[in-house]
């Protein structure tokens, strides 16, 4: 028995379709009670600024997000009992401000986008809440070091990772997961993802997209952008084609964002397949178990590559993400 819903913060890595001589994993962050990979660094920034003596239960924070961070620090301030109000852009999705509602935070909805939600987060900071943003708080990357990248790196059972594809929001799980995966795997090859139409680091210019979670706007200063071997974009439309796909033909309801990280991830995975190695592939029978690394010189041979599907498609349903083509 756990002593907190904080305690259970962690996921399970699995397994996704694959090309052939090569084995995709994906970390699927909606196993998290919040629903997503943001209650890492919601518990790690808020640990942390208790332990500075920053903050006490009973203060008023504030973070502008567009959405699960929101949801993140909602389950987490109502866990500890502090005041939270969340500023995001109108846009985002109808769940999540609902979410957030029923963990008893405060929503300011403002129209824009991200740059405009963190101006107002400024803008309430000033008349006292405290905020913890998430965009320049180092406990946001220290969240997916401590958790993330140590599970990845157990859960792989010995198995060396050659490639690790995340997406870009807060840089946050980039950052944080790549730097252990590279002190772990020193030669692993790290993708960045951002939406084909707000490709800032592609291109160096803002752009504008519906994709949420990826593509702030801006480069975030905790994205460490050393870490970086490659940036690939991806069209909002083929990760929700990608999402509908995974959802009918692999049982995995996922959000955009994931969508988009399955995309990246094949596509690197064709590049290193080692056609010449019989690699486990997804579906197997009910009685065959996962190889294990050390079951089978084959297996161990696959390459790697990880990926992350930081929430669930459920969280998308009224964007029409999952209706019938
Ligand atoms: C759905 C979704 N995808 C991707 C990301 C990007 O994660 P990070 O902020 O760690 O870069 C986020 C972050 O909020 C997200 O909510």
């Amino acid at each position: 028995m756990y002593g907190s819903i904080l305690d259970t913060i962690g996921s399970p890595l699995v397994q996704v379709d694959s090309p052939e001589g090569v084995t995709v994993a994906a970390k699927l962050e909606s196993f998290n009670p919040g629903g997503s990979a943001k209650d890492r660094p919601a518990m790690q920034m808020i640990k942390t600024a208790e332990r500075e003596g920053l903050i006490e239960p009973g203060d008023r924070l504030v973070e502008p997000t567009s959405g699960n961070t929101g949801i993140g620090l909602s389950l987490v301030c109502a866990a500890r009992g502090y005041d939270l109000t969340i500023v995001m852009p109108a846009g985002k999705s109808k769940e999540r401000q609902q979410i957030m509602a029923a963990y008893g935070a405060e929503l300011e909805l403002i129209e824009g986008d991200m740059t405009d939600a963190r101006n107002r987060a400024d803008e309430l900071e000033a008349e006292g809440a405290i905020q913890l943003g998430q965009f320049d708080n180092p406990a946001n990357p220290e969240a997916h070091y401590q958790t993330t990248g140590k599970e990845i790196i157990e859960q792989v059972g010995g198995r060396e990772i050659d490639a690790f594809v995340a997406g870009v929001g807060t840089g946050g799980t980039l950052s944080g997961t790549g730097r252990r995966l590279r002190e772990a795997f020193p030669d692993v090859e790290i993708i960045a993802v951002e939406p084909e139409r707000n490709a800032i680091l592609s291109t160096g210019e803002a752009g504008h997209d519906e994709f949420q979670g990826m593509g702030p706007g801006f480069v975030s200063e905790n994205l460490d952008r050393d870490l970086i071997d490659r940036v690939e974009t991806v069209r909002l439309e083929e990760a929700e084609a990608e999402c509908r796909r995974l959802a009918r033909e692999e049982g995995l309801l996922v959000g955009q964002s994931s969508g988009a990280m399955s995309v990246v991830s094949k596509q690197i995975a064709r590049d290193i397949a080692d056609p010449d190695l019989e690699c486990p592939t997804p579906p197997r029978t009910f009685d065959e178990p996962m190889p294990e690394a050390d079951g089978g010189a084959v297996v161990e041979d696959c390459p790697l590559v990880v990926t992350v599907f930081w929430d669930s498609g459920e969280r998308y349903l009224s964007t029409g993400l999952f209706d019938l083509e």
